[in-house]
């Protein structure tokens, strides 16, 4: 045995990864003629973002992508998850491409191949093209329909160039947050809109997997869900009943329609207001289209009780856990738990990513400005990555594991005001600092830390 020898946790083919999306990151929004997106119209309506930031700069991988790949390359990931911006490929969301979003997209990949990193391609997450919010946005049937046109442009223009795809990232709060809690773009409150976009959707990822499979059939399809499976706050009768009608609403209502299964009906009995006004005959065959694979975006557990002054009688409760910068609860026996139900729930029917996991640090830099420690981010790996190898070593079927985010960036409503990444960003200069939590993921890459 040779000293490197230790006990396996990851196989050798495990996906290593880190994740970005195209708004959180690129910058350079006005350039080459990219459209605006609902995010770059929500930044400038007061009170929206934190401070009023806005993405038109962010940390510019745009032009700083090369710097950034070799980053990826010196912590030794094997996958690079990013996604492509609509507004890049069709400014006004629809009709002819732009062929200069195309091309940044290729070097983008090209760079990657080179450096020896997959290229996971995220088809949407969360800019759409303002002109068609213009026209209603999700809530409007038809842009399910525009977004299997733009995917075919994609597949066609950049399906050599991608080694798989995601179609959606987290539908739930490109609807809710976006259409019914008016958090995130377009800052709509309304829960008719709301369900109405959920669904469209989800129609929308049906009509993109067929899109994929026709242009590009060799390269593996999936989707990005934050599902929660949540603890109930006591083992009352009430609360029990109270976590499993949360599942209903985050997470039956996502995923089931994805494994052929009817909406969950006992919710809408409850809620009429949640049933999308429409449901047309195809629908549910078109979103069930077989994938190859399932991303999981995880945080951390909730736990949720009974209430009776909420709208839907339940509702999430404080925990005695310690929370990140975010004030969410850190629960890394809550991946391992998540990992088993979603494994059960799908009857193993394919395997699954991790395809976002991390934790917001008020970072700082180190006096000389040229590292930055931050030993409480390594404690959330560690033990995330453990409850990973514990569900392995059980026999759940995990390919991979991206980790969010490559880099500090833009954090949606809460601007540049909460830092993700693995790499320090000084929003002045744009300078990156390598934080000492990559080190940390490189020597697990390597195999010489077990976690
Ligand atoms: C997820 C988003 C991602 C990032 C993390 C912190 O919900 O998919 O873009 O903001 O949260």
């Amino acid at each position: 045995m040779n000293y490197q020898d230790g006990p396996e946790q990851f196989p050798r083919d495990f996906l290593w990864g880190v994740a970005t999306a195209s708004f959180q990151v690129e910058g350079a929004a006005c350039e080459d003629g990219r459209g605006e997106s609902i995010w770059d119209r929500f930044c400038r309506t007061p009170g929206a973002v934190a401070h009023g930031h806005t993405g038109d700069v962010s940390v510019d991988q745009y032009h700083r992508f090369p710097e950034d790949i070799a980053i990826m390359r010196s912590i030794g990931v094997r996958s690079y998850r990013f996604s492509i911006a609509w507004p890049r490929i069709q400014p006004a969301g629809a009709g002819t491409f732009n062929r200069a979003g195309i091309d940044y997209y290729k070097r983008l990949c090209v760079s990657l191949r080179e450096a020896g990193v997959e290229a996971t391609a995220t088809l949407y997450h969360w800019d759409l093209p303002q002109a068609l919010q213009e026209t209603g946005g999700w809530p409007q049937r038809d842009t399910a329909f525009r977004f299997a046109e733009y995917v075919d442009i994609c597949a066609r223009e950049l399906g050599p160039y991608v080694d798989r795809w995601i179609t959606l990232n987290e539908p739930w709060c490109s609807a809710i947050l976006g259409y019914v809690e008016g958090a995130h773009a377009p800052g709509i409150r309304d829960q008719t809109q709301g369900w109405a976009a959920a669904h469209h959707l989800l129609l929308g990822h049906g009509l993109a997997v067929g899109a994929l499979r026709a242009e590009t059939p060799a390269k593996p399809v999936g989707i990005s869900l934050n599902l929660d499976t949540p603890r109930p706050a006591t083992r009352r009768e009430e609360n029990v009943l109270a976590a499993d009608r949360w599942m209903d609403l985050r997470t039956r209502m996502f995923l089931d329609p994805l494994l052929g299964r009817p909406y969950p009906s006992r919710h809408f009995e409850a809620y009429p207001s949640h049933r999308p006004p429409t449901i047309a005959a195809d629908d549910a065959d078109l979103i069930a289209q077989p994938i190859d694979f399932l991303g999981l975006n995880y945080y951390y557990e909730p736990v949720v009780g009974h209430d009776p002054n909420h709208p839907e009688g339940f509702t999430e409760v404080p925990s005695h856990h310690s929370t990140t910068a975010m004030g969410w609860p850190v629960v890394p026996r809550g991946l391992h738990r998540h990992l088993h139900w979603v494994s059960g729930h799908c009857d193993r029917r394919f395997p699954l990513f991790i395809t976002e996991n991390g934790c917001a640090v008020d970072d700082v830099l180190s006096e000389e400005g040229t590292r930055c420690h931050d030993p409480a981010r390594i404690d959330y790996l560690r033990t995330h990555l453990r409850a990973a190898a514990d569900a392995l070593a059980d026999g759940i079927d995990l390919r991979g594991y991206f980790c969010w985010s490559l880099i500090d960036n833009f954090e949606w409503a809460y601007g540049y005001t909460k830092r993700f990444g693995l790499v320090y960003a000084d929003y002045v200069n744009q300078r990156r600092v390598v934080k000492d939590s990559a080190y940390f993921l490189r020597e697990v890459i390597s195999g010489g830390e077990p976690v």
